[in-house]
Parts: C-alpha cells; structure tokens; sequence
C-alpha cells in the first residue's frame, strides 16, 4: 500500500504584533467638563494624556481636584507624575508629541484656541459651542478647512444613549413616520464653576446656547435644518436667554418644540416624546433604568435600557478613532456646529423681536 504522503503545512512567517502608535492627547482647560474628558481618555486604550493645561487649576503631583457639574460630582483624577502641566495654551502646542487638542475652556475662548491649535496642525475636539456666534464660528471652519488636523465640535447629545437609537429609529422608520418631537432640557443655573466660565464678565450665550443649544443641534440632526423658528423666552439681568421656547418650522414635515431653561430650581433634567405612526418614544432621565419608553397601540408599555458608556464618553472614543484612522468625522462636523449656532441666533431673534425667523 502507498503510503500516504504527510501533507506539510506551510510554514506561515510569525509576524510581530506592530502596537498602533497612541493617540496623545492635550486638554485645555480642567474644569467640570476637562475633568469629564480626562477620564474618558484615560479608559481608552492607546490614549496618551502627555499634557494638560489650565489658566488656574492644576494637578498638584499629578492630582487634580475632583469638580462638580450638572450631572454628578467626580472625585479626584490622578493623571500621574509624568503629565506636562501648563498655564499657556501656546506651550501646549509647542509640544510635537501632542496630536489631539482638547478644548474645555469657557466659551468665548473657543475660537480663539482652536484656530491656534489647528494652526499648530494639532486635532482639535472643542466643547460646545464652536463659538459664541456663528460669525466667529466661521473664522474658525475657514482655519480647519486649510488645516491637516480635523475639527469635532462636542455636540454630545448625538452620541447619547437613547438619543443615538432614537437617530437609528427615525432613519429605519422602525415605527412609522415622526409626526411630532418635542424635547426639554432643564437645568438650575451652572454654579458649579469657580473660575467664572458662566458668570462674573464671561458670555456663554445664556441657557439659549449653553444648554439649549444640544436640543437645538439634536433638532437639525433629525430633520435637517428647519424653515424658520418661532421661540418665546425669558430674558436675564444681564440680557443673556435662561429660558427658551421654540417651535421649528418643517413645513409637511413634523411638529417639533424644545425648551431650555437655567431656571429650574434644583438639578438637571433632559427629556423628549415622539409621536410616530405606530408609537410613541418618552425619554426622561429622572426615570434612570427606565428613562427611555416605548409605548405601542394594544402592548405592554416597554422600556429600552440605555447602559453602557455615556455621551461622552462615545463622542470621544469616536473622536480618537477618527484621528487614530485619519479619517474625518462624519456624525458631527465643524458645519453642524455652525449650523446649530446659526438655529440658535434664529432663535434669539425671534424672542427678541416675537416674529417668526426665516432661517
Ligand atoms: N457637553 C456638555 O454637556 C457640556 C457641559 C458643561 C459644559 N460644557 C462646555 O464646556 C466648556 C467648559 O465648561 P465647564 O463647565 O467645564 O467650565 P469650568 O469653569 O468648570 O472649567 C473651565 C476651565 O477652563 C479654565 N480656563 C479659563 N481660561 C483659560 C485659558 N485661557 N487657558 C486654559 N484654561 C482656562 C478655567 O480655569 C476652568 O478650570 C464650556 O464651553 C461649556 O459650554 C459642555
């Protein structure tokens, strides 16, 4: 009997793991939400924290204080003896090891550092808003347009649990067509900050484009941008919006309402109802567990839970990842940014003025 030839495996050649290079991340300004940032980065494997950078707080060998927010109060961070710690932007970004620029600072701050740091070639992640208005908003897009780093403003509501579905369900019409959305986003006034970000001289643009303006950008991410706004509202002092109220014109389209206010009492709340043709959606963060409902003609109320990583921390993994394949970030772009502050401007001048604004 022949015997069998034993079939050799070919040899494969062993290749050695190659390590991604890291992602090495600046963040400017280590208030509430720089706090939040940092610790998102820290989760992420293959982020560097090489430095950080605040006018007035700073980790004291290695140690930053914990601060609180609107959501929840966070402990101390230890970001370890090795982080370079400054007081200047400019030396951030003098910095060749650093890629993505993460900018926390107050909002009138934001055109300003994030043209400097993509001038820097750096990436740049910039809170919300992009700007305090949309003209200063615009110098910016001009700057990234011309510049190899990608710009992100953190629209962070695109990326929140219950929220993202919410996007999947109307672009799959799971439950039919949306006949009417209507959102809410109350919050007492942010005290939370001792270096003056939303009072003492500082202009965050009041709860209209502090606060509301997350609706707002969830509004256009939904249905585009709408024909015109009608809002009614509630003016300071000091002449910024803390209340809001507006209804975005889709004509043959949808119903769609959000408020936003800085004059709830006590604590912070975010919600929405959506009427479709076969259910309806209710949000509501008070709820916890059971925030997001799903009611259905002739079932059982159900509830989708909505664990899992927040908003944040979604937005920015995504973030990285865009930087770490180079590829531009297409959930929210610098132009949605622009977008939601030019909705928001519509706004102000409608509660202004009580007409109807074209946009
Ligand atoms: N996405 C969200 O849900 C959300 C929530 C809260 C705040 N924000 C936005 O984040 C930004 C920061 O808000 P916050 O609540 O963290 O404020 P904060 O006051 O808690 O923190 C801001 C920090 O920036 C520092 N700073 C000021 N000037 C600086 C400079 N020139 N260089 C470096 N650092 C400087 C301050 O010392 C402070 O520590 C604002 O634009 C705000 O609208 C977003």
């Amino acid at each position: 009997m022949a015997k069998m030839k034993s079939k050799k495996t070919a040899a494969r050649p062993v290749r050695p793991k190659v390590r991604a290079k890291p992602v090495r991340v600046a963040v400017v300004g280590l208030g509430f939400m720089g706090v939040t940032h940092l610790r998102v980065y820290q989760e992420i494997a293959g982020v560097q924290i090489v430095a950080v950078c605040d006018a007035v707080r700073l980790p004291v060998n290695g140690i930053l204080e914990g601060v609180t927010g609107n959501i929840k109060k966070s402990d101390d961070i230890d970001l370890g003896r090795q982080v370079k710690v400054f007081r200047e932007l400019s030396d951030v970004l003098a910095l060749p090891e650093v890629d993505l620029v993460d900018l926390c600072t107050p909002t009138p701050l934001h055109p300003r550092q994030a043209v400097a740091a993509l001038k820097a070639g750096k990436h740049v992640l910039c809170e919300k808003p992009l700007a305090r208005t949309s003209l200063s908003a615009k110098g910016v897009l001009e700057v990234a347009n011309s510049s190899p780093g990608f710009l992100m403003p953190a629209m962070c509501m695109r990326f929140w649990p219950g929220w993202s579905w919410l996007k999947e369900v109307v672009e799959k019409k799971s439950y039919g067509k949306i006949l009417s959305a209507s959102f809410r986003r109350l919050s007492e006034m942010p005290r939370w900050s001792k270096q003056g970000t939303y009072t003492g001289g500082a202009d965050p643009g009041g709860a209209l484009f502090d606060l509301h303006i997350h609706d707002t950008d969830f509004v256009q991410f939904l249905f585009g941008k709408p024909r015109a706004v009608f809002s009614t509202g509630v003016t300071s002092a000091g002449g910024s919006i803390d209340h809001v109220a507006t209804q975005y014109m889709y004509p043959g389209g949808p119903a769609v309402y959000a408020e936003g206010s800085w004059l709830m009492a006590q604590g912070f709340n975010m919600a929405y109802t959506i009427h479709l043709e076969r259910a309806t959606l209710d949000f509501d963060l008070t709820r916890g567990a059971k925030a997001l409902l799903v009611l259905e003609q002739g079932k059982s109320p159900s509830y989708i839970l909505c664990d899992g990583p927040d908003g944040y921390s979604n937005e920015i993994r995504y973030f990285v990842e865009a930087v770490r394949s180079r590829t531009a970030p297409v959930t929210v772009t610098a132009l949605d940014g622009l977008g939601a502050l030019k909705i928001c401007e519509a706004e102000e001048k409608s509660v202004r003025t009580g007409q109807v604004v074209q946009i």
